[in-house]
Protein backbone atom coordinates (compact mmCIF):
# COMPACT_ATOMS: atom_id res chain seq x y z
CA UNK A 1 0.00 0.00 0.00
CA UNK A 2 2.55 2.49 1.08
CA UNK A 3 4.77 2.34 -1.95
CA UNK A 4 1.82 1.99 -4.39
CA UNK A 5 0.74 5.45 -3.06
CA UNK A 6 3.95 6.55 -3.50
CA UNK A 7 4.41 5.15 -6.85
CA UNK A 8 0.60 7.00 -7.77
CA UNK A 9 0.52 9.84 -5.83
CA UNK A 10 2.11 13.32 -6.11
CA UNK A 11 2.20 14.11 -2.89
CA UNK A 12 2.38 12.17 0.19
CA UNK A 13 1.31 13.30 3.77
CA UNK A 14 2.53 11.19 6.54
CA UNK A 15 1.31 12.11 10.05
CA UNK A 16 0.88 9.98 13.64
CA UNK A 17 1.27 10.43 16.97
CA UNK A 18 4.50 11.65 18.52
CA UNK A 19 7.51 9.83 18.17
CA UNK A 20 5.94 6.58 16.16
CA UNK A 21 8.09 6.95 13.17
CA UNK A 22 6.79 9.43 10.79
CA UNK A 23 10.41 10.93 9.97
CA UNK A 24 11.44 7.75 9.82
CA UNK A 25 9.14 6.37 7.32
CA UNK A 26 9.08 9.54 5.42
CA UNK A 27 12.70 9.48 4.61
CA UNK A 28 13.05 5.50 3.47
CA UNK A 29 10.04 5.56 1.53
CA UNK A 30 11.73 8.89 -0.21
CA UNK A 31 14.86 7.26 -0.45
CA UNK A 32 13.14 4.19 -1.88
CA UNK A 33 11.25 6.39 -4.56
CA UNK A 34 13.99 8.06 -5.44
CA UNK A 35 16.47 4.80 -5.49
CA UNK A 36 13.75 3.75 -8.75
CA UNK A 37 14.26 6.91 -10.60
CA UNK A 38 12.29 9.57 -9.01
CA UNK A 39 12.37 13.03 -7.97
CA UNK A 40 11.56 13.37 -4.65
CA UNK A 41 11.14 16.30 -2.63
CA UNK A 42 10.54 15.49 1.06
CA UNK A 43 9.63 18.46 3.39
CA UNK A 44 9.58 18.18 6.92
CA UNK A 45 6.58 20.82 8.72
CA UNK A 46 7.27 19.79 12.68
CA UNK A 47 8.92 22.88 14.13
CA UNK A 48 10.83 20.34 16.12
CA UNK A 49 12.31 19.08 12.73
CA UNK A 50 14.38 16.16 12.97
CA UNK A 51 14.75 15.38 9.29
CA UNK A 52 18.64 16.65 9.54
CA UNK A 53 19.47 14.66 12.26
CA UNK A 54 18.55 11.24 10.26
CA UNK A 55 20.25 12.43 7.22
CA UNK A 56 23.66 13.44 9.04
CA UNK A 57 23.27 16.73 7.55
CA UNK A 58 21.77 20.97 8.61
CA UNK A 59 19.10 20.88 6.16
CA UNK A 60 17.49 24.32 5.99
CA UNK A 61 14.08 26.18 4.32
CA UNK A 62 15.21 25.62 0.64
CA UNK A 63 16.02 22.40 -0.79
CA UNK A 64 19.09 20.34 -0.02
CA UNK A 65 19.86 17.71 -2.12
CA UNK A 66 20.43 14.14 0.50
CA UNK A 67 20.78 12.06 -2.50
CA UNK A 68 21.13 11.61 -5.81
CA UNK A 69 21.69 8.33 -8.01
CA UNK A 70 24.91 8.80 -8.77
CA UNK A 71 24.95 5.73 -11.92
CA UNK A 72 22.43 7.91 -13.71
CA UNK A 73 24.07 11.47 -12.70
CA UNK A 74 27.54 10.21 -14.27
CA UNK A 75 25.77 9.09 -17.51
CA UNK A 76 23.26 11.86 -17.54
CA UNK A 77 26.52 14.25 -17.53
CA UNK A 78 28.37 12.49 -20.50
CA UNK A 79 24.89 12.31 -22.54
CA UNK A 80 25.02 16.43 -21.63
CA UNK A 81 21.15 15.94 -20.90
CA UNK A 82 20.84 16.79 -16.99
CA UNK A 83 18.04 15.63 -15.26
CA UNK A 84 17.38 12.90 -17.97
CA UNK A 85 14.06 10.52 -17.13
CA UNK A 86 15.64 8.24 -14.06
CA UNK A 87 17.82 10.38 -12.76
CA UNK A 88 16.06 9.78 -9.33
CA UNK A 89 17.25 11.87 -6.70
CA UNK A 90 15.95 13.18 -3.26
CA UNK A 91 15.79 16.95 -1.87
CA UNK A 92 14.97 17.94 1.29
CA UNK A 93 13.77 21.08 2.74
CA UNK A 94 13.18 21.64 7.20
CA UNK A 95 10.50 25.16 6.73
CA UNK A 96 11.33 27.75 8.70
CA UNK A 97 7.70 29.89 8.99
CA UNK A 98 10.05 32.10 10.66
CA UNK A 99 12.20 32.78 7.45
CA UNK A 100 8.25 32.89 5.65
CA UNK A 101 6.76 34.95 8.37
CA UNK A 102 9.57 38.26 8.49
CA UNK A 103 9.56 38.05 5.20
CA UNK A 104 6.08 38.72 4.47
CA UNK A 105 6.27 41.20 7.68
CA UNK A 106 9.08 42.70 6.26
CA UNK A 107 6.75 43.34 2.99
CA UNK A 108 4.41 44.60 5.10
CA UNK A 109 6.47 46.80 6.94
CA UNK A 110 7.85 48.48 3.52
CA UNK A 111 4.71 49.54 2.48
CA UNK A 112 3.38 50.79 5.83
CA UNK A 113 6.22 52.98 5.90
CA UNK A 114 6.19 54.02 2.75
CA UNK A 115 2.36 55.52 3.91
CA UNK A 116 3.15 57.16 6.96
CA UNK A 117 5.43 60.31 8.25
CA UNK A 118 9.07 59.69 9.43
CA UNK A 119 8.13 60.24 12.89
CA UNK A 120 5.74 57.12 12.96
CA UNK A 121 8.04 54.94 11.72
CA UNK A 122 8.85 53.59 15.15
CA UNK A 123 4.79 52.66 15.61
CA UNK A 124 5.21 51.00 12.45
CA UNK A 125 8.30 48.68 13.83
CA UNK A 126 6.27 48.23 16.88
CA UNK A 127 3.33 47.38 16.04
CA UNK A 128 5.06 44.38 13.20
CA UNK A 129 6.90 43.41 16.22
CA UNK A 130 3.87 42.46 17.98
CA UNK A 131 2.56 40.58 15.19
CA UNK A 132 5.43 38.62 14.18
CA UNK A 133 4.77 36.82 17.80
CA UNK A 134 1.20 36.96 17.36
CA UNK A 135 -0.38 33.71 17.83
CA UNK A 136 -1.14 32.07 14.45
CA UNK A 137 1.46 33.94 12.50
CA UNK A 138 3.73 31.10 13.13
CA UNK A 139 0.86 28.80 11.51
CA UNK A 140 0.03 30.77 8.60
CA UNK A 141 3.50 31.19 7.48
CA UNK A 142 3.94 27.21 7.63
CA UNK A 143 0.84 26.85 5.52
CA UNK A 144 2.11 29.39 3.13
CA UNK A 145 5.39 28.23 2.51
CA UNK A 146 3.90 24.68 2.09
CA UNK A 147 1.73 26.13 -0.30
CA UNK A 148 4.48 27.43 -2.45
CA UNK A 149 6.61 24.38 -2.24
CA UNK A 150 3.25 22.08 -3.45
CA UNK A 151 2.40 24.62 -6.03
CA UNK A 152 6.26 24.77 -6.96
CA UNK A 153 6.52 20.93 -6.99
CA UNK A 154 5.55 19.64 -10.09
CA UNK A 155 8.34 21.60 -12.25
CA UNK A 156 11.12 20.10 -10.24
CA UNK A 157 9.56 17.02 -8.49
CA UNK A 158 7.47 14.05 -9.79
CA UNK A 159 6.79 13.51 -5.82
CA UNK A 160 6.25 15.05 -2.34
CA UNK A 161 7.08 13.34 1.14
CA UNK A 162 5.41 15.73 3.20
CA UNK A 163 7.29 14.89 6.89
CA UNK A 164 4.02 16.11 9.84
CA UNK A 165 4.20 17.77 13.00
CA UNK A 166 2.30 15.34 15.67
CA UNK A 167 -1.31 14.42 15.39
CA UNK A 168 -3.29 18.04 16.50
CA UNK A 169 -0.89 20.20 14.73
CA UNK A 170 -1.34 18.56 11.40
CA UNK A 171 -5.19 18.15 11.56
CA UNK A 172 -5.09 21.84 12.05
CA UNK A 173 -2.92 22.23 9.22
CA UNK A 174 -4.83 20.42 6.88
CA UNK A 175 -8.10 22.15 7.55
CA UNK A 176 -6.33 25.77 7.44
CA UNK A 177 -6.49 26.19 3.79
CA UNK A 178 -10.20 26.54 3.61
CA UNK A 179 -10.06 28.78 6.77
CA UNK A 180 -7.32 30.90 5.02
CA UNK A 181 -8.79 31.29 1.85
CA UNK A 182 -12.48 32.26 3.67
CA UNK A 183 -10.00 34.59 5.56
CA UNK A 184 -8.65 36.52 2.53
CA UNK A 185 -12.01 36.46 0.50
CA UNK A 186 -13.26 38.54 3.60
CA UNK A 187 -10.04 40.92 3.22
CA UNK A 188 -10.76 41.05 -0.84
CA UNK A 189 -14.08 42.40 0.21
CA UNK A 190 -13.15 44.87 2.65
CA UNK A 191 -10.54 46.30 0.33
CA UNK A 192 -13.05 46.43 -2.17
CA UNK A 193 -15.20 48.52 -0.12
CA UNK A 194 -12.35 50.83 1.16
CA UNK A 195 -11.58 51.04 -2.50
CA UNK A 196 -15.16 52.15 -3.67
CA UNK A 197 -15.05 55.02 -1.22
CA UNK A 198 -11.49 55.88 -1.85
CA UNK A 199 -12.35 56.60 -5.53
CA UNK A 200 -15.73 58.25 -3.87
CA UNK A 201 -13.41 60.65 -2.02
CA UNK A 202 -11.25 61.11 -5.30
CA UNK A 203 -13.99 62.32 -7.87
CA UNK A 204 -15.15 64.60 -5.33
CA UNK A 205 -11.60 66.20 -4.90
CA UNK A 206 -11.53 66.16 -8.64
CA UNK A 207 -9.50 63.86 -10.59
CA UNK A 208 -6.38 66.41 -10.99
CA UNK A 209 -5.19 65.40 -7.49
CA UNK A 210 -1.12 63.99 -8.41
CA UNK A 211 -2.01 61.92 -5.49
CA UNK A 212 -4.33 59.76 -6.80
CA UNK A 213 -2.45 57.96 -9.42
CA UNK A 214 -0.20 56.55 -6.65
CA UNK A 215 -3.02 55.56 -4.29
CA UNK A 216 -5.14 53.79 -6.71
CA UNK A 217 -1.58 51.74 -7.75
CA UNK A 218 -1.28 50.83 -4.17
CA UNK A 219 -4.89 49.43 -4.25
CA UNK A 220 -4.01 47.46 -6.99
CA UNK A 221 -0.86 45.84 -5.62
CA UNK A 222 -2.73 45.47 -1.88
CA UNK A 223 -5.31 43.29 -4.07
CA UNK A 224 -3.31 41.26 -6.41
CA UNK A 225 -0.93 40.48 -3.22
CA UNK A 226 -4.23 38.92 -1.41
CA UNK A 227 -5.55 37.43 -5.27
CA UNK A 228 -2.13 35.47 -4.68
CA UNK A 229 -2.64 34.05 -1.41
CA UNK A 230 -6.44 33.66 -1.49
CA UNK A 231 -5.30 31.17 -4.98
CA UNK A 232 -2.32 29.79 -3.43
CA UNK A 233 -4.09 28.21 -0.47
CA UNK A 234 -7.89 27.61 -3.17
CA UNK A 235 -5.23 25.11 -5.28
CA UNK A 236 -3.44 23.54 -1.98
CA UNK A 237 -7.40 23.04 -0.68
CA UNK A 238 -8.11 21.41 -4.12
CA UNK A 239 -4.76 19.46 -4.07
CA UNK A 240 -5.45 18.23 -0.65
CA UNK A 241 -8.92 17.23 -0.85
CA UNK A 242 -8.16 15.13 -4.57
CA UNK A 243 -7.73 11.54 -3.51
CA UNK A 244 -6.80 10.99 -6.69
CA UNK A 245 -3.35 12.88 -6.52
CA UNK A 246 -3.10 13.55 -2.99
CA UNK A 247 -2.94 11.15 0.14
CA UNK A 248 -2.68 10.91 4.09
CA UNK A 249 -0.30 7.67 5.66
CA UNK A 250 -0.83 7.30 9.45
CA UNK A 251 2.05 5.99 10.90
CA UNK A 252 1.50 4.24 14.67
CA UNK A 253 2.56 1.70 16.86
CA UNK A 254 0.32 -1.55 17.93
CA UNK A 255 -0.55 -0.32 21.30
CA UNK A 256 -3.65 0.26 22.61
CA UNK A 257 -3.85 4.48 22.70
CA UNK A 258 -1.77 4.36 19.41
CA UNK A 259 -4.76 2.31 17.93
CA UNK A 260 -7.33 4.66 19.04
CA UNK A 261 -5.90 7.70 18.71
CA UNK A 262 -5.19 6.91 14.91
CA UNK A 263 -9.01 5.88 14.47
CA UNK A 264 -9.81 9.50 15.81
CA UNK A 265 -7.20 11.07 13.50
CA UNK A 266 -8.79 9.27 10.57
CA UNK A 267 -12.09 10.86 11.50
CA UNK A 268 -10.47 14.07 11.64
CA UNK A 269 -9.05 14.49 8.42
CA UNK A 270 -12.23 12.83 6.69
CA UNK A 271 -13.91 15.78 8.16
CA UNK A 272 -11.32 17.96 6.75
CA UNK A 273 -11.81 16.18 2.96
CA UNK A 274 -8.79 14.52 3.00
CA UNK A 275 -8.47 11.06 2.21
CA UNK A 276 -6.47 8.39 4.33
CA UNK A 277 -4.47 6.16 2.21
CA UNK A 278 -3.87 3.72 4.78
CA UNK A 279 -2.53 2.74 8.21
CA UNK A 280 1.32 1.50 8.84
CA UNK A 281 1.77 0.21 11.95
CA UNK A 282 5.85 0.52 12.75
CA UNK A 283 8.32 -1.37 14.71
CA UNK A 284 6.69 -4.19 14.87
CA UNK A 285 8.22 -7.19 17.60
CA UNK A 286 9.70 -10.38 15.89
CA UNK A 287 8.03 -13.04 16.83
CA UNK A 288 11.45 -15.48 16.12
CA UNK A 289 13.74 -13.77 18.63
CA UNK A 290 12.93 -14.75 22.53
CA UNK A 291 10.58 -15.01 24.58
CA UNK A 292 10.13 -11.62 25.35
CA UNK A 293 9.72 -10.27 22.29
CA UNK A 294 7.38 -12.74 21.20
CA UNK A 295 5.25 -11.90 23.99
CA UNK A 296 5.22 -8.55 22.63
CA UNK A 297 4.10 -9.75 19.65
CA UNK A 298 1.37 -11.71 20.56
CA UNK A 299 -0.07 -8.13 22.27
CA UNK A 300 1.17 -6.36 19.24
CA UNK A 301 -1.18 -8.90 17.24
CA UNK A 302 -4.03 -8.03 19.10
CA UNK A 303 -4.23 -4.45 18.77
CA UNK A 304 -3.41 -4.98 15.34
CA UNK A 305 -7.02 -7.03 14.91
CA UNK A 306 -8.60 -3.81 16.60
CA UNK A 307 -7.00 -1.62 13.97
CA UNK A 308 -8.07 -3.66 11.37
CA UNK A 309 -11.52 -3.67 13.05
CA UNK A 310 -11.39 -0.05 13.11
CA UNK A 311 -10.10 0.45 9.84
CA UNK A 312 -13.46 0.71 8.18
CA UNK A 313 -11.53 -1.47 5.22
CA UNK A 314 -8.75 1.08 4.87
CA UNK A 315 -4.95 -0.85 4.46
CA UNK A 316 -3.07 -1.69 7.39
CA UNK A 317 0.73 -2.44 6.76
CA UNK A 318 3.22 -3.35 9.00
CA UNK A 319 6.89 -2.62 9.62
CA UNK A 320 9.18 -4.33 11.72
CA UNK A 321 11.43 -3.17 14.89
CA UNK A 322 15.02 -2.50 13.66
CA UNK A 323 17.52 -3.13 15.58
CA UNK A 324 20.30 -0.76 14.61
CA UNK A 325 19.94 3.44 15.03
CA UNK A 326 17.96 4.79 12.35
CA UNK A 327 20.46 7.36 11.16
CA UNK A 328 21.78 7.78 7.98
CA UNK A 329 21.32 5.70 3.55
CA UNK A 330 22.00 2.19 4.75
CA UNK A 331 19.72 1.85 8.14
CA UNK A 332 17.03 3.92 5.63
CA UNK A 333 17.41 1.80 2.83
CA UNK A 334 16.60 -1.44 5.14
CA UNK A 335 13.34 -0.01 6.30
CA UNK A 336 12.60 1.02 2.81
CA UNK A 337 13.11 -2.55 1.61
CA UNK A 338 10.37 -4.01 4.20
CA UNK A 339 8.02 -1.70 2.44
CA UNK A 340 8.35 -3.40 -0.45
CA UNK A 341 6.17 -6.60 -1.09
CA UNK A 342 8.64 -7.59 -3.72
CA UNK A 343 11.68 -8.10 -1.24
CA UNK A 344 9.81 -9.44 2.09
CA UNK A 345 9.65 -12.88 2.57
N1 LIG B 1 11.17 0.44 12.39
C1 LIG B 1 11.96 0.96 13.33
N2 LIG B 1 12.85 0.20 13.99
C2 LIG B 1 13.65 0.71 14.95
N3 LIG B 1 13.63 1.98 15.33
C3 LIG B 1 12.77 2.81 14.75
C4 LIG B 1 11.89 2.36 13.71
N4 LIG B 1 11.15 3.42 13.28
C5 LIG B 1 11.55 4.48 14.02
N5 LIG B 1 12.51 4.13 14.90
C6 LIG B 1 13.16 4.98 15.89
O1 LIG B 1 12.14 5.56 16.70
C7 LIG B 1 12.47 6.89 17.07
C8 LIG B 1 11.34 7.84 16.61
O2 LIG B 1 11.31 7.84 15.19
P1 LIG B 1 10.98 9.15 14.36
O3 LIG B 1 11.83 10.26 14.77
O4 LIG B 1 10.98 8.73 12.95
O5 LIG B 1 9.50 9.38 14.88
P2 LIG B 1 8.55 10.64 14.64
O6 LIG B 1 7.17 10.11 14.62
O7 LIG B 1 9.02 11.40 13.47
O8 LIG B 1 8.81 11.46 15.95
P3 LIG B 1 8.35 12.98 16.26
O9 LIG B 1 6.89 12.92 16.54
O10 LIG B 1 9.17 13.35 17.45
O11 LIG B 1 8.68 13.76 15.03
C9 LIG B 1 13.79 7.19 16.42
O12 LIG B 1 14.80 7.01 17.35
C10 LIG B 1 13.88 6.18 15.30
O13 LIG B 1 15.22 5.88 15.00
MG1 LIG C 1 9.51 13.48 13.25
Amino acid sequence: MLLDLARSRRVLFIGGKGGVGKTSVASALALRRAREGARVLLISTDPAHNLGHLWERRLGDSATTVWADEESAEQSADDAAPGAAGAGRLDAVEIDPDATASAHLDEVGSTLRSMMPEHLHSEVDKHLDLAARSPGTHESAMLERLAVLLDEGPAGHDLIIVDTAPSGHTVRLMALPEIMTAWTEGLLDRRTRAERFGAAVRALDGDDDPESTSSEGRDRRIRRAITRRRDRFATMRAMITDAGRCSFVIVLTAERLPVLESAALRDQLAEAGVAVGGFVVNRLSPSDAGEFLAGRRAQEQTQLAELRRRADGAAVETLPLLAGELVGVAALDALGAAMDPAETP
